[in-house]
């Protein structure tokens, strides 16, 4: 069975057997990309995106599951480009990325055929949006502003972690760190 409050963290590591406790999934976003997620985490994130496209905001899967090798390469990309300082606060050590766990799905949005970029207009409220609902299906805001200090990395309004409807909806009402929910 899949526990899908199981923490992956900078002190947690990936279980070793989680990737047979799972069932990752395919999938396409409207960039022609293939992403695969766990299969309940796929079902519940196209049930979030269908809502959101009913109010007009298209949001697409970014960055999904991810392998050891990928995250490597993803940390040495990041590295090169913008810092060792940047990798510590927004990328994961390879083994300890909640992208492994084909839970935690990136989300960016496609306005008028393109992806929006990182400072565009309005995007702050689109990502406020998204947060309001998705604990309804089932999403948390991992890594949340405010936080840092407990989840070890810097405010990331695009990473959605699946956790079930039920913790999610308690989670986002109070406000908490997974890892403080846990912890009680
Ligand atoms: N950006 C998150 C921390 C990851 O790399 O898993
Ligand atoms: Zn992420």
């Amino acid at each position: 069975m899949t526990t899908y409050l199981t923490l992956v963290s900078k002190t947690h590591r990936l279980p070793e057997d989680w990737l047979d406790r799972i069932r990752l999934v395919s999938a396409k976003n409207a960039m022609q990309e293939t992403f695969q997620l766990e299969e309940e985490t796929l079902r519940q994130f196209l049930r979030l995106r269908r809502r959101l496209l009913d109010e007009g905001i298209d949001m697409e899967a970014e960055s999904a599951y991810r392998s050891i090798e990928a995250q490597t390469n993803l940390w040495a990309e990041f590295e090169r480009d913008c810092g060792l300082a940047y990798c510590q606060q927004f990328v994961a050590v390879p083994g300890y990325s909640e992208h492994h766990m084909g839970l935690a799905v990136d989300i960016c949005f496609v306005r008028d055929g393109k992806v929006l970029e990182d400072h565009a207009p309005g995007k702050e409220a689109l990502f406020a949006r998204v947060h309001a609902v998705m604990p309804e299906y089932g999403f948390i805001l991992r890594y949340m502003a405010g936080k840092e200090a407990v989840t070890g990395y810097g405010y990331e309004p695009w990473h959605l972690r699946y956790v079930g409807i039920e913790a999610a909806k308690e989670i986002a009402a109070r406000g908490l760190a997974l890892e403080e929910y846990l912890a009680e």
